[in-house]
């Protein structure tokens, strides 16, 4: 029973891959663990955002937490930038990461490019307030996809100087949960790129906001191939393997049962029945996102409460930190 804590970033449409690669398997883990959701605003200004879209994001993606199934009264659902303490923090632990460390994340590298020099501090040091969203919690298993392990790594090795520094187990090693293999959605048309939201076509992706018509219109357009039967296999057949694992992760079921159930289906018999599964699923996730997002008061208010709960459980914390750290009056 331990605390988990994970977020997504507020940059745009949220798209099958972020609901089957993360948001979905967050529903599950409310069960067991006590659950912190984080709308995470700080990191996306990382990157150049117009106001009213990080505003009108941070809706969408809360909108997107609930209409999935994650329960505002039992889970704390929030905004990170409403909670001072993430931004506190990450200073305080700033100043136990070596510039090593972070020259080492790959994610910094790949969206610098060849401009290091014109690179912002906030993205060098994204991968600090990361590890400030779940120290400040104590928090213990976070759910993560494989592209954010190297940065769950690196909070776990800032945690652990901190703690030699002072002689004391202030924050606990958060462990990396991570997500099935099911769970990386490529585009619905290159099967060897993931699914973007950055990507130009909209046809590449599903949006969870998309209606029952477009989702299988998408499904319908999706590229496929010639070859008589499904199977799987991610290097000759990268299409047909990723709606077959879609399918497999939208119905629950294995990937080899799926295979065996389409083995001599053909392609367009194959999409028709995967776009009656997406719709099944998604149609009233998108029908209670629309809903939500109709109701945006209502939604800040549960931001606004989220928050309180979220400094509730993060100031002490964060006091006792200070107090270690001997900025504190103890
Ligand atoms: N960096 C994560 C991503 O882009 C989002 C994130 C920010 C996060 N803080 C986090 C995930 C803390 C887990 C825990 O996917």
């Amino acid at each position: 029973m331990g605390r988990v804590f994970s977020g997504v970033q507020p940059t745009g449409n949220l798209h099958l891959g972020n609901y089957l690669g993360a948001i979905r398997n967050w529903v599950a883990m409310q069960e067991e663990h006590d659950c912190i959701f984080c709308v995470v605003d700080l990191h996306a200004l990382t990157v150049a955002q117009e106001p009213e879209e990080l505003h009108a994001h941070t809706r969408e993606v809360t909108a997107a937490y609930i209409a999935a199934g994650i329960d505002p009264k039992r889970s704390i659902i929030f905004n990170q930038s409403q909670v001072a303490g993430h931004s506190q923090l990450a200073w305080l632990l700033g100043c136990f990461t070596p510039l090593g460390w972070l020259n080492r994340m790959t994610q910094f590298k790949e969206k610098a490019g060849g401009h290091r020099e014109n690179a912002m501090l906030g993205l060098y040091g994204y991968p600090v307030l990361m590890a400030a969203d779940v120290l400040l919690y104590k928090a213990t298993h976070v759910p993560v996809g494989e592209d954010q392990k190297q940065h769950l790594e690196l909070a776990r090795d800032i945690a652990g100087a901190f703690n030699r520094r002072y002689g004391r187990e202030v924050f606990p090693l958060p462990e990396p949960v991570i997500l099935g293999a099911t769970a990386r959605v490529m585009s619905l048309r290159d099967g060897r790129n993931k699914m973007s939201k950055t990507e130009p076509s909209d046809y590449s992706r599903i949006n969870l906001t998309d209606d029952a018509d477009l989702i299988a219109k998408k499904i319908r357009k999706a590229k496929s191939d010639s070859i008589m039967g499904m199977t799987y296999s991610p290097q000759k057949r990268p299409e047909a393997s990723n709606l077959l694992s879609i399918y497999a992760a939208l119905e629950g079921v294995s990937l080899d049962e799926v295979c065996a159930r389409f083995a001599d289906s053909p392609f367009s018999d194959f999409k028709k029945e995967l776009s009656e599964v997406a719709v099944a699923h998604l149609g009233p996730i998108g029908e209670r996102m629309r809903r939500l997002l109709s109701d945006p008061g209502y939604i800040d208010g549960l931001l606004r409460e989220g928050a309180e709960r979220a400094r509730a459980l993060a100031d002490p914390i964060l006091a006792e930190v200070e107090q270690v750290m001997g900025i504190l009056t103890p």
